[in-house]
């Protein structure tokens, strides 16, 4: 294909020198940090280099467990294995064996901190050979992550499922590097948890920070206030013994667990037991609306702090973690406006606004927290030089404020721009570093506070069926920039390695592939094969809207009691067969259009698109589901014979006019209008094709 597309280049350019280069530069580019091997290790260790072979993978492959053990590593290894006969269909030996007869040797020299600390050795190396493979750690942290490693070397090749042979050095690149998920707005029952925890551990996350309190619902079961989940979680709450579970399964996979309770606002849960905590009289009910509330903790009763007391002193001891999370975030102060008496207070006690009274609340809290034996954390609107140098923030409104925190002294990490909710392309997460920005330009010590970031899931439209697809796998991306070096950051090979890993994370139970499937089959009903399939073409083309507008697009005001069962809640957030479509325009006018083989591609798709409306549509006319998208799907048809004008241009050499091309890009805006909360991914693409196509456009300019 290349050879006779190269003749056709010379046929036609043979002047155009510049795009000579521009093609050689295309068929000779390598990915950034192009000296390691192309192994779909994600996040990309720090240093690898490829050996000669590979360790072939049979039922006599056996682990021995070297130096320092404990029953976590134990765990680890039969999880390992246990994973690899998954993954392979080999039956292995799930026990552990002597010591230097293993296929695997590990070597662990010490353990790590009873209570998993930030900033712990969780380097490893691991040589694979034709022979056998050795992993050594200084701890079991690195252990874990060195099986991780293991794993996603071992795949099919031409002979046999095996590991080719490499040596691996590898240390994270900050020692922070979370998930959070918000079950609060909607309950994660616990097998979603653990699922995501296994997710977490193959991508190498060490911190589950846990959103467990919110207007919509406080998560705990507390023994010192059981009205806290008995009136506030409409029954769905983890009980103690199950947090405890979870924290064990956690630690298991090298992952701390850090609770938020959010206070003084995003409370309201909490006051439907509590009225007493609030600025303003009760009753309260759970909020089943979205956004913002009133609702605020009386920062200026001593009863508030008596009662944040006793509650952080039971729940500092059902977190061993050493952090402990007071959220902070989004208080309107409106409660605190219209109260007479908080107004007293504040006159009494100097207090000009209700930014330094929310600055008194934490001032008071934070004593209380290291009471406990916790160091607090908060969100951004924490943020006040005069709380003590312990604190640490958690940046979500923008990156300067990291920056500012750790120039007076504060630790910090990034959230801001690793929103998953948003619905942005991993690309875009990607390329988000924390240290950049502000930051880029703070001293060695001072970005040294800078311990990672944290992915987010805020759980809005967001259930136990489709929050796996909401999380991954764009977020085996952020994990990446956490993880690896800077300068691991061409979006090619990450996204070449997502594919990998996206279909490797279901081996381990996750749903965000399985989810997509089922969804459909619930929108479809009893859908002929056929109506199925051409479902199935409109919706990998259709993405939710982006950013904070799912709710001002709702058809009807969404609550936490809305089903989410329609078509925007089960396509992925974004879509890899929209994203390769994109990628294929764009490859096809880099090289003037002469690509006859990416022409071809182009035209069957447009083809499909175009007669995919007829084939949906009795569908539409059974589910009213399928249904709401009946206008996309007419739109999906008009944007295939937009292409096909533009392609049958474009074969012509003959540059169409213009008037033609400003009625497609006048019809291309409408289409590119969100409807049913849905985008019409290919939209823009498009755009470019008809752009080209035109007089003066890249595939017409030879003319
Ligand atoms: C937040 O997104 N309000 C932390």
């Amino acid at each position: 294909m290349v050879q006779s597309f190269l003749q056709n280049f010379v046929h036609y350019f043979a002047l155009r020198g510049f795009l000579l280069i521009l093609l050689g530069a295309l068929l000779i580019s390598k990915p950034a940090g192009g000296q390691q091997p192309a192994l779909n290790l994600m996040p990309r260790p720090s240093s690898v280099q490829a050996g000669t072979g590979s360790l072939r993978l049979d039922s006599s492959f056996s682990v021995a467990l070297t130096g320092y053990s404990e029953p976590r590593l134990e765990r680890g290894v039969e999880r390992f294995l246990e994973r690899l006969a998954r993954q392979t269909a080999i039956s292995l030996n799930s026990k552990v064996a002597k010591s230097g007869q293993a296929t695997l040797l590990i070597r662990t020299d010490h353990a790590s901190k009873e209570i998993q600390e930030v900033g712990e050795d969780e380097s490893y190396s691991l040589e694979v050979t034709p022979a056998g493979a050795k992993l050594a750690a200084p701890t079991p942290l690195g252990t874990l992550h060195g099986l991780q490693t293991f794993v996603q070397l071992v795949d099919v090749s031409s002979d046999s499922l095996a590991a080719p042979a490499v040596t691996i050095q590898d240390r994270p690149r900050f020692p922070w590097r979370g998930l959070m998920i918000d079950s609060a707005r909607h309950f994660t029952p616990l097998d979603v948890i653990r699922r995501n925890l296994d997710g977490m551990e193959a991508l190498k996350l060490d911190v589950f920070h846990w959103h467990l309190s919110d207007n919509q619902g406080f998560r705990v079961e507390s023994k010192s206030f059981p009205k806290l989940q008995e009136l506030g979680s409409a029954g769905l709450y983890y009980t103690q013994v199950e947090i405890r579970d979870v924290i064990a399964y956690a630690r298991d996979r090298g992952i701390r667990v850090v609770p938020e309770f959010d206070m003084p606002g995003h409370s309201t849960s909490w006051f439907v037991g509590y009225p007493e905590l609030a600025s303003a009289p009760g009753p309260y009910e759970i909020e089943r609306r979205w956004g913002v509330f009133d609702a605020a903790m009386d920062p200026t009763k001593e009863s508030t702090y008596k009662f944040l007391d006793r509650f952080i002193e039971e729940m500092a001891k059902l977190f061993p973690d050493q952090f402990f999370h007071v959220g902070g975030d989004e208080v309107n102060g409106k409660q605190w406006d219209a109260n007479k008496e908080i107004q007293e207070f504040m006159r009494a006690h100097g207090i000009q606004n209700n930014q330094a009274l929310q600055a008194y609340f934490n001032k008071r809290l934070q004593p209380i927290v290291e009471k406990h034996g916790k160091s607090m954390i908060g969100w951004d609107e924490i943020l006040d030089p005069t709380l003590p140098k312990d604190i640490t923030v958690q940046s979500w409104r923008g990156q300067a404020s990291l920056a500012a925190a750790a120039k007076q002294g504060y630790r910090g990490i990034l959230s801001n721009g690793y929103y998953l909710d948003l619905g942005w392309p991993a690309s875009r997460h990607y390329a988000v570093d924390p240290i950049s920005g502000d930051a880029a330009n703070l001293s060695p010590e001072e970005q040294k506070r800078i311990l990672g970031g944290e992915s987010c899931i805020w759980a809005e439209y967001v259930d136990a069926q489709n929050i796996d697809s909401r999380i991954w796998p764009r977020n085996a991306s952020i994990a990446e920039r956490l993880w690896s070096p800077a300068d691991v950051r061409d979006p090619a090979s990450m996204y070449a390695r997502l594919d990998f890993v996206a279909t490797r994370l279901e081996w381990l139970g996750l749903t965000h592939k399985t989810s997509y499937w089922q969804m459909l089959h619930r929108i479809a009903g009893a859908a002929t094969p056929d109506e199925f399939a051409a479902l199935h073409t409109l919706t990998d083309q259709l993405e939710p809207v982006k950013d904070y507008t799912r709710e001002q697009t709702a058809p009807a005001e969404p609550t936490s009691l809305t089903p989410m069962n329609r078509v925007v809640d089960a396509v992925p957030l974004e879509s890899a067969a929209g994203r390769r479509f994109g990628e294929l325009v764009d490859k096809f006018i880099a090289v003037s259009c002469l690509d006859t083989d990416a022409g071809a591609r182009l035209r069957r798709q447009f083809t499909a698109w175009r007669d995919n409306d007829g084939r949906l549509e009795p569908l539409a006319k059974r589910s009213f589901l399928v249904r709401e998208v009946a206008e996309r799907s007419r739109d999906l048809s008009a944007l295939g014979t937009i292409g096909l004008a533009a392609l049958d241009a474009i074969a012509k050499r003959q540059p169409a006019p213009g008037s033609w091309k400003t009625r497609q890009l006048a019809t291309i805006e409408q289409l590119k209008k969100q409807k049913a909360q849905l985008l019409l991914l290919p939209a823009p693409a498009v755009q470019k094709l008809v752009e080209a196509a035109a007089a003066g456009g890249p595939c017409m300019a030879a003319k």
